[in-house]
């Protein structure tokens, strides 16, 4: 089959839909690319990179009347009237907002695939536009905002003097917010982060931010999408809002309710009461925004000089990386139906991913799809802390408490028979090791899992000490001018593989705090 790339036609659309890279794994999978003259030029991929990479570089019209078409943007009527019948369009859809685009779309008898409508379940992640796109949008916001402040982002000690480092409120830890909190951290800030979702405080923390509470009962997801806020957690937010954008230099907005108007979070006089030269980026801009005063795709400096970011094509603003993404995202999606990797593109409709992203099949609006049940909760368990309650349509039956005795009866009666018959003295070291194991349970299950590696190669060389048994073993393997091969061979293998496990950790650990290093 002919993939086909055209040029993006939307004004100030600097995106292209396939990479020379991607471009090189779509042949790889049996496929034939056209790519339109010029279309990955505002992203610096010129036409010779994805002949060389073995594409076809063609006419607008030979590619939109390709067999499969890839882009960016909803297509425009004119450009729905160049697709062929039959043709299977892959692209941003947004087709809960678009149902005359899907009618179109079906009138001219084709498939439109959404790429922003991949279901959030593991296994689709590597499809998913959103967050890819989110996820550069949260990074070019700080960016943005760095540009706009008249000052460093990082604390520096001057001949002149102490210059502080810049504070950074981000609201919203999702896709997009996190991005925000990890650049303004890159950059040296000061970052403090909110979210109406509990269970973020973690992932917010683990980014070296400072997770900032609400005095309210915050909400606790199970399909990692926030719901709209009951009004005792939205005036409490409001007085936390109040007190830290007053603090701030720059506010990062992600809020997002899905299928609602993005929340209101700052009001004017939060606004008014900020420094002047301080800059606020409203991500949600283009959905309501959740600040009052910011105008979708334009930057606006309040009475009181507060810059008021407000752009809504933040991941097109970095063209060539958010390219990239969304061309692997799609090369992902065709890994997925090519399952021949012969070219051949096959639409598995009882796969819930095709089926969510499936909005138009064969000249039908398949537009809502069944929904899909999705939990990005983390389990339940002690850290959830007191108050927490139990997924009420928990899958698991309870057990048998029958079936947990007998067992219980079996083990302890198999551990009789054995302390019958075995030699003396191994109960006692029997006692050390349940002990051991029982220690080691509560000391290594309080250890934050960002130390796990350095942990357990640390308990690797404990294991040295069986370096020093073997090495006794061997000693005793030459008895009375004779040697015992079984000692031998036991006591050289306990050598060997104490070793690897002591040298083998350190090496792994080593391996892992380089990936930190700067430089
Ligand atoms: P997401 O769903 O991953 O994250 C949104 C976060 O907001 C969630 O963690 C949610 O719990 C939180 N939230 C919802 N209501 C809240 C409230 N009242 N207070 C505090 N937190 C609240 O969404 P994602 O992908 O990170 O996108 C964030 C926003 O950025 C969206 O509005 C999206 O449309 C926008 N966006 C903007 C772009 C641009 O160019 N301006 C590009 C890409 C995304």
């Amino acid at each position: 089959m002919l993939v086909g790339v055209p040029k993006e036609s939307s004004a100030g659309e600097r995106r292209v839909a396939a990479s020379p890279k991607s471009v090189a794994q779509l042949v790889k999978l049996g496929y034939a690319v056209a790519v339109e003259r010029g279309a990955g030029a505002q992203a610096s991929f010129p036409d010779e990179l994805y002949v060389e990479a073995g594409a076809r570089v063609v006419s607008r019209a030979e590619a939109w009347g390709a067999d499969v078409v890839v882009k960016i943007e909803p297509p425009s009527d004119s450009e729905i009237a160049l697709l062929s019948r039959g043709a299977v369009l892959v692209s941003l859809l947004a087709a809960p907002r678009s149902p005359e685009l899907l009618e179109k779309l079906a009138q001219a008898g084709v498939t439109a695939l959404g790429m922003d409508s991949v279901p959030r379940i593991s296994r689709a992640q590597a499809l998913d536009v959103i967050s890819s796109m989110a996820n550069i949008a949260g990074y070019k916001a700080v960016i943005e905002a760095a540009n706009e402040f008249g000052s460093f982002f990082t604390g520096q000690v001057t001949a002149a003097g102490k210059v502080p480092p810049a504070k950074v409120f981000v609201s919203g830890a999702g896709v997009a917010g996190l991005a925000a909190i990890g650049a303004a951290r890159a950059l040296g800030a000061i970052v403090r982060a909110t979210d109406i979702r509990a269970e973020v405080a973690e992932q917010v923390e683990s980014m070296g931010a400072e997770f900032v509470g609400v005095q309210a009962e915050a909400q606790k997801s199970s399909d990692g999408y926030a719901k709209e806020a009951s009004a005792d957690y939205a005036a409490a937010a409001a007085r936390m809002y109040a007190e830290q954008v007053k603090d701030c230099d720059i506010v990062v907005t992600t809020a997002l309710i899905p299928g609602r108007p993005a929340p209101r979070l700052l009001t004017e006089e939060m606004v008014a009461s900020m420094r002047p030269g301080s800059v606020v980026v409203d991500m949600a801009a283009a959905n309501g925004g959740n600040v009052a005063g910011s105008v979708a795709g334009e930057l606006v400096t309040t009475a009181n000089g507060v810059r008021i970011i407000g752009y809504t094509d933040l991941p097109g603003r970095l063209p060539t990386q958010a390219s990239n993404l969304f061309a692997q995202n799609v090369v992902n999606f065709l890994k997925l139906a090519t399952p021949g990797k012969d070219g051949e593109l096959v639409l598995d409709m009882d796969d819930v991913v095709v089926r969510g992203m499936a909005a138009v099949t064969e000249g039908k609006v398949t537009w809502p799809p069944p929904p899909v049940a999705v939990s990005a909760a983390p389990s339940a368990g002690p850290a959830a802390g007191a108050g927490a309650v139990p997924a009420a349509s928990s899958p698991k039956k309870p057990r048998d408490p029958r079936v947990t005795w007998s067992v219980l009866g079996v083990c302890g009666l198999a551990l009789l028979g054995l302390f019958w018959v075995s030699p003396e003295g191994l109960l006692g070291h029997f006692m050390v090791f349940m002990l051991a194991v029982v220690v080691g349970y509560y000391v290594i299950g309080n250890v934050s899992h960002s130390l796990h590696t350095p942990l357990m190669s640390v308990t690797n060389a404990i294991s040295g000490i069986i370096v020093v048994g073997s090495l006794v073993g061997l000693t005793q393997s030459q008895h009375e001018g004779r040697t015992d091969m079984a000692i031998l061979v036991l006591s050289v293998a306990g050598v060997l593989l104490a070793s690897i496990n002591v040298f083998g950790g350190f090496t792994v650990t080593q391996r892992m705090l380089k990936m930190f290093q700067k430089g």
